[in-house]
């Protein structure tokens, strides 16, 4: 069966209250589209713990900070609704822009802390973005239930503070990245990388595996990572944007691996800028 499609909030709005009417716990899956194996993991954990689900799709202009970016990002409904549909979503809701930003709009969601630094450094505004059309999403569906990739790390914790603050009675479950046979993250933007980037770009996550074995015997950080930000230099990154020790549970930067940690990078490849992060434990 093929997913419905709803465009209106007023059509949204009435489907949930149907749902709820029968007592079912209903999961959201925000999205920008041009679903990959990521995107369908998280509906698959989402049809595991909700008994509807409810995929988003909208390329929201206010978290770009880059308009070649916007300009550039895949749209590709169709082919996302033919994904969906074999995977058993109930819902795809591709909103109307007037539906998210109705002429006037002034309001925006701004969270501090948690979205300062690593990707906050270097892309301003781009927080308040997501934060802005997340609380919206989730007021537009009320979904009990939100799932979010940990390939945006710095965003799962934008998002869960959030919510937090501001009462939103939605419960984030966060869940694992998928990647390529090869380390590689899947990411909407890996289509975008020329055949030569598509070979070095693995090195970004088996630098990350590699510079984690090296922190977990408790070494200073800084220099390990200046030296792993060399070697991806070496092999033909353009830029690392930023290389980082950040605790787990609330992002504070770390000198050494002492506690429950995550390793987060940017970097580009010619135009395109990944973003990947990996688990670090100490020994
Ligand atoms: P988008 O980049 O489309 O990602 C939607 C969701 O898929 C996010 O929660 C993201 O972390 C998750 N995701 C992406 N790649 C993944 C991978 N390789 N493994 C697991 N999960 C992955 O993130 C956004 O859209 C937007 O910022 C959004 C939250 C929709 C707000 O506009």
């Amino acid at each position: 069966m093929s997913v419905p499609i709803v465009r209106t909030l007023g059509e949204l709005r009435s489907t949930v209250a149907g749902w709820r009417r029968e007592g079912l716990k209903v999961g959201v899956v925000p999205t920008m589209g041009a679903l990959h194996d990521g995107h369908l993991s998280l509906v698959r954990a989402a049809l595991e713990q909700a008994d509807r689900v409810i995929v988003t799709l909208f390329v929201n202009p206010k978290q770009f900070n880059n308009p070649a970016d916007l300009a550039a990002y895949p749209r590709t409904e169709k082919e996302d609704a033919a994904k969906l549909s074999p995977v058993g979503a109930h819902m795809l809701y591709v909103p109307n822009a007037e539906e998210i930003y109705p002429e006037g709009f002034s309001t925006t969601v701004s969270v501090s802390g948690v979205s300062e630094g690593l990707c906050g450094a270097h892309r301003p505004g781009h927080f308040d973005g997501v934060a802005t059309v997340v609380a919206k999403l989730f007021l537009q569906t009320g979904a009990d239930l939100a799932f979010f990739g940990e390939k945006d790390f710095q965003q799962l914790h934008v998002v869960k503070r959030m919510a937090r603050d501001l009462d939103i009675p939605i419960t984030i479950v966060p869940c694992a990245t998928v990647r390529e046979a090869d380390g590689l993250a899947l990411s909407s933007r890996n289509v975008r990388l020329s055949p030569q980037d598509r070979a070095i770009a693995p090195k970004l996550a088996q630098a990350l595996f590699a510079a984690v074995e090296k922190l977990r015997d408790g070494r200073l950080a800084k220099p390990v990572l200046d030296e792993a930000v060399k070697a991806l230099e070496a092999v033909g990154f353009r830029e690392v944007e930023y290389l980082e020790l950040r605790a787990e549970d609330n992002l504070q930067p770390m000198d050494r691996l002492d506690r429950p940690a995550r390793l987060l990078a940017a970097v580009f490849l010619g135009e395109v800028r990944l973003i990947d992060n990996v688990p670090a434990r100490p020994s």
